[in-house]
């Protein structure tokens, strides 16, 4: 999973930003090019990231891409830029202030509160959108709905959505095992595996550590919420222990 996220966050630091600014290669989703870019992977040696760059592309296509508006969700990036819109609203200025500017990337190689890089796709543009991490993904199986799953977390939502992915369909976890289960995370840059305590335990660290993978502890990742639907069409819900996070069937 750690050498598939280091190539994905690779291509996105390179390839991905506003669509109608730039021209994301649409192979990016191709499995003959996710296959190419899993070519030089070896389970018994970490690649290091400043040896693994971003994928080269060879034909570019039409891009497409999908959007379900729920309404009425305001989105703010981090605590600072809260304080910042409630000052504004305190004097009465009724406007909120535009709080995702750091999705951009301000200059090639330069991290982002998340730590991550981008360069020309993603750089500042009047009238464009930033590029995000957020991740809110529906599955479906023979054409019926399987599973709604997301979480906050900045570039970890990626990852953290993918695992309880794969916890549910390659694992047969239940909705709340698969969200509650510790969770860790690998973004190219910093060349990393960032865990929560007991994603990994110890003695498996050790193996990860001498073909080459290094760890940085951190606490709680995201917080995941989750609706799969079992084989006998009944509706599993799950809320995140790590926050104050809820479920409710109605
Ligand atoms: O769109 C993005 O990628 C970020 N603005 C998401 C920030 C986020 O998830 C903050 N939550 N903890």
């Amino acid at each position: 999973m750690v050498e598939a996220e280091r190539r994905a966050f690779a291509d996105r630091a390179k390839h991905l930003g506003d669509p109608d600014f730039y021209k994301v290669p649409s192979v990016l989703t191709d499995s003959s090019y996710i296959q190419r870019r899993m070519v030089n992977f070896n389970p018994r040696v970490a690649n290091k990231s400043d040896s693994i760059s971003y994928g080269m592309i060879e034909s570019e296509e039409t891009t497409h891409f999908s959007i379900v508006d729920t309404g009425g969700t305001q989105f703010f990036n981090h605590d600072s830029e809260w304080r910042v819109w409630r000052l504004h609203r305190e004097r009465g200025a009724g406007f909120l202030l535009n709080n995702e500017m750091d999705d951009f990337s301000v200059k090639p190689g330069t991290p982002n509160m998340y730590g991550l890089v981008g360069a020309e796709a993603n750089k500042i543009e009047p009238n464009k959108r930033m590029l995000s991490s957020m991740t809110p993904t529906i599955i479906e199986k023979d054409g019926k709905l399987k599973m709604v799953v997301g979480t906050p977390g900045g570039s970890t939502i990626i990852t953290s959505v993918f695992q309880a992915v794969v916890n549910v369909i390659d694992f047969d976890m239940d909705a709340d095992k698969a969200i509650q289960s510790p969770r860790f995370h690998h973004q190219w840059l910093p060349d990393v595996i960032i865990t929560e305590k007991d994603a990994i335990p110890l003695s498996e660290r050790k193996l990860l550590e001498i073909i080459g993978h290094t760890f940085k502890d951190r606490n709680a990742i995201g917080r995941m919420e989750a609706i799969v639907i079992t084989n006998q069409g009944k509706l599993q819900g799950a809320a995140d222990r790590r926050g104050d996070d809820d479920v409710k069937g109605f």
